[in-house]
């Protein structure tokens, strides 16, 4: 991200900052940063030292709960039948994984007690469902349907809901969530080609200083688990902040979409870049436009990646039997491509309202007992021409 700051930041680094003028106490100089001294980084000032701990609770392993399919075909899983409850982080369930990328199906109905901390990974969550303000220790982040919210590591966090459905996809990554290197100069400016502008990523607004006594629980992700702590001070004691790393939101329908005179590749929708994985947005847009051109997409053999779809919102014309909430995974190894009939139909289309998040994987994914509970084996024969999807 950009350089951003909030609230009160000294003129130097590592220097004296007092909390009210000569005489008070010392604020504390946080430096939360990436790759060790050498990534991006921002710097806190706190009333107190971050590290205190009033008593350390439990640690909780994550249980994956695999799902080892009986065969290798395209499958489809509806995730509307996903049962809601939990809070932001009891209630994700975990639909897949692999060394690079987990994606969880969330959709709380609690606040949740505490503060949360993801001490192993970036998180990205997409807000098919619902809205409100995630607090952080940079701020307040307002969030939105058909919002990312991008959550960098070490950001303590506490989801504020609207009483409304929440139906979330949660993204977490041992590795950076980033916008991709191509559409950033030498100096990281996105290029004025990029489909998107430092515009339309919205950090924290409002700083959230508390100097507050009493019990406050922190969970923090670490070590493949859930390690508890109580904290006697509320951990929201940032008085100014300033650098690269904050949480912001950038919704999918300010992705600037590309169309051509004949078709274009999965890479023209990309919006996000991790190890081995890509997040790729297919917003409403206009379709190619020769008279000759074929505005679906061709078949495909995607024999180095898996390619997963969540239909989010219109008509995914190249799909029967998809509907929004939906979820389609193209394993490597098998062709795929617009089914028998959505061809013919589409020809002479001017433009899609299909809204669509796509991952791509370039590592094989494993699924999970949430997606056999959903999974519709009937997927798989969708491109016979005597079978409907259903
Ligand atoms: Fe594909």
């Amino acid at each position: 991200m950009r350089y951003h700051h909030l609230g009160r930041v000294p003129p130097k680094r590592h220097v004296q900052v007092r909390r009210d003028g000569a005489g008070s106490s010392l604020l504390v100089e946080e430096v939360l940063g990436y790759e060790g001294f050498s990534g991006n980084h921002s710097i806190l000032y706190r009333l107190r030292s971050p590290c205190a701990v009033e008593r350390v609770g439990e640690f909780r392993a994550i249980d994956r709960d695999e799902w080892v399919p009986p065969a290798h075909v395209h499958r489809l899983a509806d995730l509307n039948g996903v049962p809601a409850g939990g809070d932001p982080v009891t209630g994700r369930r975990l639909l897949m994984a692999n060394a690079d990328i987990e994606v969880w199906v969330c959709k709380p109905t609690e606040q949740g007690e505490g503060f949360y901390r993801n001490g192993e990974g970036d998180e990205l969550v997409y807000v098919h469902r619902g809205g409100g303000v995630l607090r952080t220790q940079f701020g307040r982040v307002a969030f939105r349907e058909k919002d990312y919210v991008v959550v960098p590591r070490g950001t303590t966090v506490a989801w504020e809901l609207e009483d409304r459905e929440q139906f979330w996809l949660v993204f977490h990554t041992p590795g950076e969530v980033e916008t991709p290197t191509r559409y950033r100069n030498r100096y990281g400016q996105l290029l004025e080609h990029a489909p998107f502008s430092a515009r339309d990523f919205h950090g924290p607004e409002e700083l959230e200083t508390r100097d507050e006594a009493g019990e406050f629980v922190v969970v923090v992700r670490v070590r493949d688990g859930h390690q508890r702590y109580v904290l006697g001070r509320h951990p929201f004691d940032v008085v100014g902040w300033d650098g690269y790393v904050w949480p912001y939101t950038f919704n999918a329908l300010d992705f600037e979409p590309r169309a051509g005179r004949l078709h274009l590749p999965p890479p023209a929708h990309q919006t996000f870049q991790g190890p081995n994985f890509v997040i790729c947005t297919f917003a409403p847009r206009m379709l190619d436009w020769d008279p000759e051109a074929v505005p679906l997409p061709y078949h495909h053999s995607n024999i180095q990646s898996e390619e997963v779809m969540f239909y989010a919102d219109g008509d995914y014309t190249a799909r029967r039997g998809v509907g929004v909430g939906s979820v389609t995974l193209h394993p490597s190894g098998l062709p795929h491509g617009p089914q028998p009939g959505t061809v013919e139909a589409a020809l002479g289309a001017t433009r899609t309202d299909e809204l669509a998040v796509m991952w791509d994987t370039f590592r094989p994914l494993a699924l999970t007992s949430l997606w056999q509970a959903h999974d519709r084996d009937e997927y798989a024969y969708s491109w016979n021409d005597a079978v409907d999807a259903g």
